[in-house]
């Protein structure tokens, strides 16, 4: 009888979901949530047929260099940003991620973010806390309006889009830059009307990003592009840390050049720029944006349905739905 192929889960899941792996696979799942280096990775890869990750969880050559029967790496997030596609797809492993089910939550999540950095809702909960309520003021934490101002959104794949339709009830007017302008017939189901980059740092009252961090938009956002948004504008930030140059980022607060921040992702994070705190115009919340039940249940459905069928088994085995370098299946991927 041939041996079943291994698989490692990174990180505690839902055992229900993960359950499922137990069909197919021998499954050494970890029962707790810890950083683990690349290095750390590709040791526990060593004998491992697959795996299930997160977008902390680096693979790269150096990983795979130790991982010989490595055929697929399932990410449990939209991002691949925590993998070496190039070397992946050179060493014919396939990864996958999880788009689609993500999309709605995150773009709440965004509204969250948005509306507590401009209603200055983590000072109201944070001076309430610290018992200096005594009385009541007129003008005391007076925030800023979100009905009716310009909302910008940096990058208008699926995400920005659901942000962008969410806007009609605020009565925003919504610009929106990327890379290729969107269908008209899109543009004009989310209300959106492009913009030019420097068009849209400009005119945006909120300004939300939602790209992918990849080589290009390393520090999309830096001390350039900070001076050019409204002093008053309040930036948000639920894509990936590192698209914005948090220094800069920080100083830009810290001189009153912009307005405010609602981060959800950092530039080191798990680490913080460590005067991000110690800013009162700031709400930050650690990577959640996708933390609701209903989806990070969904996100590991798929990322289990992936692996099952990249490593051959299941209705769509050999063609995982969500394979983000097909090449490395087509090129000679690695067999069993
Ligand atoms: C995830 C994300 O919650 O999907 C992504 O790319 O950033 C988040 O939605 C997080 O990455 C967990 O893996």
């Amino acid at each position: 009888m041939s041996e079943r192929p291994r698989v490692w889960v990174a990180r505690p899941l839902f055992d229900d979901i993960i359950g499922r792996l137990r069909e197919h696979f021998d499954v050494d799942a970890e029962s707790d949530d810890r950083v683990w280096s690349a290095l750390e990775i590709g040791r526990k890869l060593c004998d491992k047929d697959g795996a299930v990750l997160g977008v902390s969880d680096p693979v790269d050559a150096v990983s795979i260099a130790q991982a010989p029967r490595l055929r697929a790496v399932a990410n449990v997030a939209v991002g691949t940003d925590n993998l070496d596609l190039a070397a992946l797809t050179g060493a014919g492993i396939v990864a996958t991620n999880t788009p689609d089910v993500l999309t709605e939550a995150v773009a709440d999540f965004a509204w969250a973010l948005l509306l507590a950095t401009a209603r200055r809702v983590g000072e109201g909960e944070r001076y309430l806390r610290s018992g200096a309520w005594n009385g009541w003021s007129y003008r005391r934490l007076l925030g800023t309006d979100v009905h009716g101002r310009t909302l910008g959104i940096l990058g208008m794949g699926r995400i920005g889009q659901a942000i962008a339709r969410r806007a009609v009830g605020f009565r925003m007017p919504v610009i929106y830059h990327n890379r290729a302008r969107l269908p008209a017939a899109v543009e004009s189901e989310c209300r959106a009307e492009y913009a030019g980059r420097d068009d849209l740092l400009r005119r945006a009252d909120f300004l939300v990003l939602v790209l992918p961090l990849t080589p290009a938009n390393r520090h999309i956002i830096g001390t350039a592009e900070l001076a050019l948004m409204k002093p008053s504008a309040l930036l948000v930030n639920v894509a990936r840390g590192g698209i914005v140059d948090d220094a800069a980022l920080v100083a830009a607060l810290q001189a009153g050049r912009l307005g405010g921040a609602g981060l959800d992702v950092f530039e080191n994070e798990p680490a913080l720029h460590p005067l991000l705190p110690t800013l009162d115009n700031v709400v930050l919340t650690p990577h959640i944006a996708s933390a609701s039940v209903a989806a990070r249940r969904a996100m590991t459905r798929v990322a289990v349905d992936n692996l099952i069928a990249a490593l051959g088994f299941g209705p769509d085995a050999g063609r995982p739905p969500n394979a983000v370098n097909p090449e490395a299946l087509r090129n000679g991927a690695r067999r069993g």
